[in-house]
């Protein structure tokens, strides 16, 4: 599985890199305003189960999934070292079509659900949903501001659909517009929240410049808590976070 190849690595990024924690706790702490000690979570694409072993240190009844063996592989070692109650499934979110409205929040960070095609996951994610359950989606942006300022104006747009690689081989990744996200989830969920991650502060992808550059990205965080939610910048981050509620 794709993905696969990525297991033994992936924290060392997205697990404790500056970046990578920055973005996970901003998630956290929006998911923690729904969710209580007793919720009931799903992470869909859990990969290492970063998110899901902290939210289940929180009280949540947390389980995850991910289509990828290794990946869940990590996520279990990881829960049982550190004696999390979080349980995690080897399978896709397309298999979760025929489950019942259980959950009193979905989640998905750092883009899983870039790799599904947009129709399919906004069709799914609201019926997981009690009626007063809420979803948090992290994608990955179509057009970050930061990447646009280093590389210049053929970075401004990712495009909608582009292959690639991860590992050894290429998947379709599907950078969607917020516009786009709220008319798929619109038959059954209303977004009702929107904002950047990493719309002044550089993503994941410039790590060195974060370590080299602690002052500034701070300073950079601070702004970016002024303007995330704004028109034009809340669009423009490395990922986005959407959040939905069932009509
Ligand atoms: C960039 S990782 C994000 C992992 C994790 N959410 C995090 O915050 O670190 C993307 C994950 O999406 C998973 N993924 C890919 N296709 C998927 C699908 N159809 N359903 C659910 N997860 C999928 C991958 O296996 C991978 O673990």
């Amino acid at each position: 599985m794709t993905f696969d190849s990525l297991a033994a690595s992936y924290d060392a990024s997205f697990g404790v890199a500056p970046t990578g924690r920055l973005f996970r706790f901003r998630v956290a702490e929006r998911v923690m305003t729904s969710a209580r000690p007793g919720s009931r979570v799903l992470d869909i694409g859990c990969g290492t189960g970063e998110d899901a072993v902290w939210l289940a240190a929180q009280g949540c009844l947390v389980h995850g999934i991910d289509p990828s063996p290794k990946m869940i592989e990590a996520a279990k070692a990881k829960a049982a070292a550190r004696g999390s109650t979080a349980t995690f499934e080897c399978r896709p979110v397309q298999s979760l079509a025929t489950e019942g409205a259980s959950f009193d929040a979905v989640i998905s960070n750092f883009g899983a659900l870039n790799c599904v095609p947009l129709e399919t996951w906004a069709a799914l994610a609201p019926s997981l949903l009690t009626a007063s359950g809420r979803g948090f989606v992290s994608l990955m942006g179509r057009r970050p501001l930061p990447e646009a300022l280093r590389r210049g104006r053929s970075a401004a747009d990712r495009g909608r659909t582009v292959a690639v690689k991860v590992g050894d081989s290429a998947i379709s990744v599907h950078y969607e517009s917020v516009d786009a996200v709220r008319r798929a989830l619109a038959p059954a969920a209303t977004v009702r929240r929107v904002e950047a991650l990493g719309c002044l502060v550089p993503g994941p992808g410039f790590e060195g410049f974060a370590r080299r550059h602690p002052i500034v990205v701070g300073v950079l965080a601070m702004a970016e808590a002024v303007v995330r939610r704004a028109p034009f910048f809340n669009e423009r981050g490395d990922h986005v976070l959407l959040e939905f509620e069932r009509r």
